[in-house]
């Protein structure tokens, strides 16, 4: 078997005496798509940020192509191709979604301070650019302001920033939270068409959305990881049923 790309070594996140992340062990693979299901408070978004680097594990170990990243940092995990979705509070509402994507290419760019950009940095950026707004489908958006977009659009918006970095590893959490049944489709679209060779792993509470989109789940309960399986095996999981459908076991 090939090693991992990412993988995590019964990391902890704890917060005083709550374990909100707790002796969670997973792996990744390049290309791979997870989802990690589970109830609010199971610790999906504090396991996001061990991978991350935002709020570093307590213990155990963050293993990236095979080098410990536990203790680096969000920026050099960043360089390192770990991505996750910006939020809408990082948008710019009175620039274009152009100039939003723009920003963002600079912003994690190495011309991040230089204020002239030669021809080929200009042309790299465009390209750049190009391929988010395809890639989120928001060509005929791009010369509108934020403030003029739907908030499916505004959600789309934030994942094309996330993709400037060019990242191997995308942290999606919870793209499709508060979008219309209609908003949801197109955002499904999207991740279902980003590149194969990008892996992913995503957080959503809407289950069938989920399920649709990935190789494999990966179900936490308070901390830990409960149970691992393809989508079928999870949908059919009795345990799974109980806790994050809500529905009794003999039912
Ligand atoms: N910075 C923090 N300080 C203290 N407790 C925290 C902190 N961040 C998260 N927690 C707690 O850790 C637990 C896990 O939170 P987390 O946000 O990871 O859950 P989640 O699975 O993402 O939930 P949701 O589905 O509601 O987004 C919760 O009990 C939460 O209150
Ligand atoms: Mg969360």
């Amino acid at each position: 078997m090939t090693s991992p790309l990412l993988e995590l070594k019964s990391v902890g996140v704890h917060f005083g005496a709550l374990k909100a992340v707790d002796q969670a062990t997973l792996h990744l693979a390049a290309g791979e798509r997870v989802a990690i299901l589970g109830p609010n408070g199971a610790g999906k978004t504090t396991l996001f940020n061990a991978i991350t680097g935002m709020t570093p594990a307590s213990c155990g170990q963050v293993i990236l192509d095979q080098k410990d990243i536990t203790r680096s940092s969000p920026e050099v995990r960043a360089q390192k191709g770990i991505a996750r979705t910006f939020q809408i509070t990082n948008l710019f509402f009175g620039l274009s979604v152009e100039e939003n994507l723009l920003l963002a290419t600079r912003g994690l760019g190495r011309t991040k301070f230089s204020m002239w950009r030669t021809d080929r940095a200009l042309g790299i950026e465009r390209d750049i650019v190009e391929s988010a707004l395809d890639k989120c489908h928001l060509q005929a958006k791009r010369h509108l302001l934020v403030k003029e977009i739907s908030y499916g659009e505004q959600r789309q918006l934030e994942l094309a920033m996330s993709l400037t970095s060019s990242p191997r590893i995308l942290l999606l959490d919870e793209p499709a939270a508060g979008l219309s049944p209609a908003e949801r489709v197109i955002m499904a679209e999207v991740i279902r068409g980003l590149p194969q060779s990008l892996s992913l792993i995503l957080i959503e509470h809407d289950i069938d959305l989920a399920l649709g989109l990935v190789d494999r789940v990966i179900c936490m309960y308070q901390g830990t990881v409960l149970v691992e399986g393809k989508p079928d095996e999870i949908r059919n999981n009795p345990l799974v049923q109980e806790i994050y459908l809500g529905k009794p076991r003999h039912a």
